[in-house]
C-alpha cells in the first residue's frame, strides 16, 4: 500500500470506530495526558490498531486517541506521542497529525512538557508557544518528494495561529492565570541539556526547551490546520539552579499544572470555536 493509501485507511478506521471525529484536537505531552479524565463519554483507540502507526515507548505516554467531551467541547486527544528520540522516522512521527487531518481534524493544540531556558520562569509555569526554533536536526518534510513545491517549501511565518494565541492569552486573562509566552526550542533528546546549551539557547531567543512538538506542528500548517502550542514548564534548564533533571519530575511537575491547564482550556475552548468559523 503506498503512503497515501494508507493514511486514508487509518483515516477511515479512526471515523468508523469513533463514528464522529472532532475537528479539535489536542496533544497531550508527558504528565498532561490525564487531561482526559476530567472529559465524559470516553472512547478510546489504541495507536498500534491503525495501519502505519508505532506505539509510543515512553514510560507516561499511554500511546492512544480518546475522544470525548470537555464541558460542552467534543474532543479527540492524543494520550501521549511519538519522538524522534525513540528512534522513529519524523515521517512516523508525525502520522497521527496527517491521519488526523484526513479524518477532519482543523484545528490542533499541541501540548508539552519543556524545560525553562528564561530564568524568569517557575516549575509549573504554562507558557504560550509564540514560535519555534527548529535544532531537531531534521524536519518532517525532508525527502517528501511527493509534495508540491508550496507544500515543501512552507511558509511558517504565523506557525502558532495568531487568533488563537489571543484567544489563550485572553482566557488566561479572563480566570487571573498567570501564564508565560515564548519561543521554544526543540532539540532531538533523549539526553537533557547541559548548561552551555541553555546558555547557548537563551542567546539565540529561546524561552523553553523540549524534545517534540515541532514536527507535528510543521505537519499540521502543511495540513491547513489551524495549530495552538502550549508548553507546560517543569523544571529549569540545566545550570539554571544546579538541581539535576529527572523524567519523573518532569511527569510530577506537568501533573500538578494539569488543573490549571484545564481551567485555561475551558476558558479558551469557545473562542477557538469562533476562530474557526
Ligand atoms: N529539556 C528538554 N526537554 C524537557 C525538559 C528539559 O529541561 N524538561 C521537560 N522536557
Amino acid at each position: 500500500m503506498d503512503l497515501s493509501s494508507e493514511l486514508d485507511a487509518a483515516a477511515d478506521k479512526l471515523r468508523s470506530h469513533f463514528g464522529t471525529v472532532p475537528d479539535r484536537a489536542i496533544v497531550l505531552g508527558s504528565g498532561l495526558g490525564d487531561f482526559v479524565e476530567l472529559w465524559t463519554d470516553r472512547e478510546t483507540l489504541p495507536y498500534s490498531s491503525l495501519p502505519g502507526l508505532v506505539p509510543s515507548t515512553v514510560t507516561g505516554h499511554k500511546g492512544q486517541f480518546v475522544r470525548g467531551k470537555f464541558g460542552d467541547h467534543l474532543l479527540l486527544g492524543m494520550q501521549g506521542r511519538l519522538h524522534f528520540y525513540e528512534g522513529y522516522s519524523m515521517q512516523q512521527i508525525v502520522r497521527p497529525v496527517e491521519i488526523m487531518a484526513r479524518a477532519g481534524v482543523k484545528q490542533l493544540i499541541v501540548t508539552n512538557a519543556a524545560g525553562a531556558v528564561n530564568a524568569a520562569y517557575q516549575p509549573g509555569d504554562l507558557m504560550l508557544i509564540s514560535d519555534h526554533i527548529n535544532l531537531m536536526g531534521s524536519n518532517p518534510l525532508v525527502g517528501r518528494s511527493d509534495l508540491s513545491y508550496q507544500e515543501k517549501f512552507l511558509d511558517l511565518s504565523a506557525a502558532y495561529h495568531p487568533a488563537l494565541r489571543t484567544a489563550l492569552r485572553d482566557a488566561a486573562r479572563s480566570i487571573a492565570l498567570t501564564v508565560q509566552e515564548g519561543v521554544y526550542v526543540a532539540v532531538s533528546g533523549p539526553v537533557y541539556e547541559t548548561p552551555a546549551e541553555i546558555r547557548m539557547y537563551r542567546a539565540l531567543g529561546a524561552d523553553a526547551c523540549g524534545m517534540s512538538t515541532i514536527p507535528e506542528v510543521i505537519t499540521a500548517n502543511r495540513l491547513r490546520m489551524q495549530v495552538a502550542g502550549i508548553s507546560c514548564i517543569t523544571n529549569m534548564g540545566a545550570g539554571i539552579t544546579g538541581d539535576l533533571l529527572s523524567h519523573d519530575e518532569v511527569t510530577d511537575i506537568a501533573a500538578r499544572a494539569m488543573q490549571n491547564f484545564a481551567s485555561l482550556m475551558s476558558a479558551a475552548l469557545p473562542q477557538f470555536s469562533r476562530a474557526m468559523l
